[in-house]
């Protein structure tokens, strides 16, 4: 039981930027700090980040956090870490540096690996072992290529000195170590991701690693998502409190969601949308282009799995008509902007960057605007841009009713745009379905807090999840059957003319 005074810190690792967060037990968000990283972009398809400036910035949203509200670690019960998932780290063992920076979960460049892989047995070679089919999403791929292009890498790798991890374990290994790192460990969820984890077996898969070309040394220990793994080193921001949780983004953001039971879901709005669905202890496989995932493992107990429908391209839309266009100057400001927009004036945006992932999974995919005329203006551009979001999600909820059986009453959501009112009311509009969110909108970072705070008894069971959840905004839907049909038949059109395109 805990006393007053003492909370969970979460590190929310994520495509954009990172947070350290310091919860109580109410869930309520103590103090927040937050730094953005680099966004690299080498050439087309390519996205990096720099391992080092992630590390970095994590040391000091870390001790920003616990000095704006005088918080001492030792008031710091335990510490939990979320991350962007698959993107792709290889560092050298004795001086902990990485020998190319991180390859990003959008990052395209591994298609062509994945074609050749797929030669023999096609796509869908390594579903029912992995879940995934083989795409350029994935982490192995991205380790096979470093190790194919960085000078003298496979040597290095074969020879033992060359670790991997996606950034979970990469924090990891720097938060629990001297200077030449720590434990090299990652949890069931993030290694779900790699393309070289057995779903059922929940260990890496020999053959599968020999095939891609990833060898088996590299490899991180694959721990339970909550479960105490170890304090964390003396000379950081949190000396002795100890790492107790780790979970990929999205499944974290089931947790603070308190979908913790079978045909429980939530879609989660960042730079990405990820709609996952609890489906129990058993691995259901998809017919309809989503993804098989490890849910959470809790210490000692089975893992849990999920259907997921990942979209790679919805937040960040919004930050490319910012950054790449200047259409806004702010992310905000796209909501002004289409409201002012009575509809899309038959504008639809396919922000196919990173060709399609869910349900379509095209990767000759490229982005396209359709529908201009002379009549087009930048407030159809923005409402196109916002629609995309929701008319990509009701894609996925079709695969996942599909595949499940299970028919989504209502749609829980979480993440950066359920701010936005403009898109929350037209998702309910264009699924037909209320949309609720939570209070606590910050469900990634919660969720992590959550598995850190079980694992030492600061919650006592995932009841105290559950009754921490509470309602914090709805939308009903109130579109006209036809026009729902007629704005989804045209997104259709407009998703047909980004094919062939890479
Ligand atoms: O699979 C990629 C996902 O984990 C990224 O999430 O929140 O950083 O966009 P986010």
């Amino acid at each position: 039981m805990s006393s007053p005074g003492q909370y969970v810190v979460s590190i929310d690792q994520g495509t954009t930027s990172t947070r350290a967060m310091v919860f109580d037990r109410a869930g309520t968000v103590v103090a927040s700090e937050q730094l953005e990283h680099e966004q690299i972009f080498p050439r087309a398809g390519w996205v990096e980040h720099d391992a080092v400036e992630i590390w970095r910035n994590t040391r000091r949203v870390a001790a920003a956090a616990l000095a704006a509200v005088e918080i001492l670690p030792g008031n710091i019960v335990a510490c939990g870490i979320t991350n962007q998932r698959e993107t792709t780290v290889v560092w050298d063992r004795a001086t902990g540096e990485p020998v190319y920076n991180a390859i990003v979960w959008q990052d395209t460049r591994t298609d062509a690996i994945c074609q050749e892989l797929a030669e023999d047995g096609g796509v869908d070679r390594y579903r029912k072992r992995t879940g995934l089919p083989l795409a350029a999403y994935f982490a192995g791929p991205k380790v096979r290529w470093i190790l194919d292009n960085v000078d003298g890498a496979r040597e290095r790798a074969e020879r033992g000195e060359l670790a991997f991890g996606t950034i979970d374990s990469w924090l990891a290994w720097n938060m629990t170590g001297g200077p030449n790192g720590g434990l090299h460990v990652t949890d069931v969820t993030n290694a779900s991701r790699t393309l070289l984890m057995d779903l059922s077996t929940l260990q890496w898969d020999p053959e599968i690693c020999a095939e891609i070309g990833v060898p088996m040394s590299m490899l991180p220990e694959i721990r339970s998502s909550s479960g105490v793994i170890a304090p964390l080193r003396k000379e950081g921001a949190l000396p002795g409190v100890p790492l107790a949780g780790i979970l990929g983004d999205q499944q974290a953001a089931m947790f603070g969601q308190a979908c913790l039971e079978p045909g429980e879901a939530k879609n989660t709005y960042g730079t990405g949308n990820f709609l996952l669905l609890n489906t129990g202890t058993e691995p259901v496989y998809s017919e309809h282009g989503l993804l098989t995932t490890v849910c959470y493992r809790l210490d000692g107990e089975d893992a849990r799995y999920a259907l997921e429908g990942s979209i790679a391209v919805t937040g960040s839309l919004v930050q490319w008509l910012r950054d790449n266009l200047g259409l806004i100057s702010d992310a905000r400001e796209v909501e002004t902007l289409a409201k002012q927009a009575d509809d899309n004036g038959g504008v639809y945006f396919v922000p196919a960057f990173s060709g399609l992932f869910a349900p379509r999974w095209r990767a000759d995919a490229r982005g396209v605007i359709v529908g201009l005329t002379r009549f087009a203006n930048r407030n159809h551009i923005a409402r196109a841009v916002l629609e995309a979001t929701a008319y990509q999600t009701r894609e996925v909820i079709e695969a996942m009713e599909a595949d499940s059986g299970v028919t989504l009453h209502t749609l829980k959501v979480d993440g950066g745009m359920v701010l936005n009112e403009l898109l929350m009311q037209f998702q309910s509009d264009i699924l037909s379905v209320p949309v609720v969110r939570p209070v606590v909108n910050e469900t990634t970072a919660l969720g992590a807090a959550y598995a850190a705070g079980l694992a030492v008894g600061y919650w006592e069971s995932t009841d105290d999840i559950r009754a921490n959840w509470a309602q914090g905004g709805r939308w009903d839907p109130s579109m006209p059957d036809a026009d729902r049909a007629a704005l989804f038949a045209g997104w259709n059109k407009a998703v047909e003319h980004s094919f062939d395109l890479a």
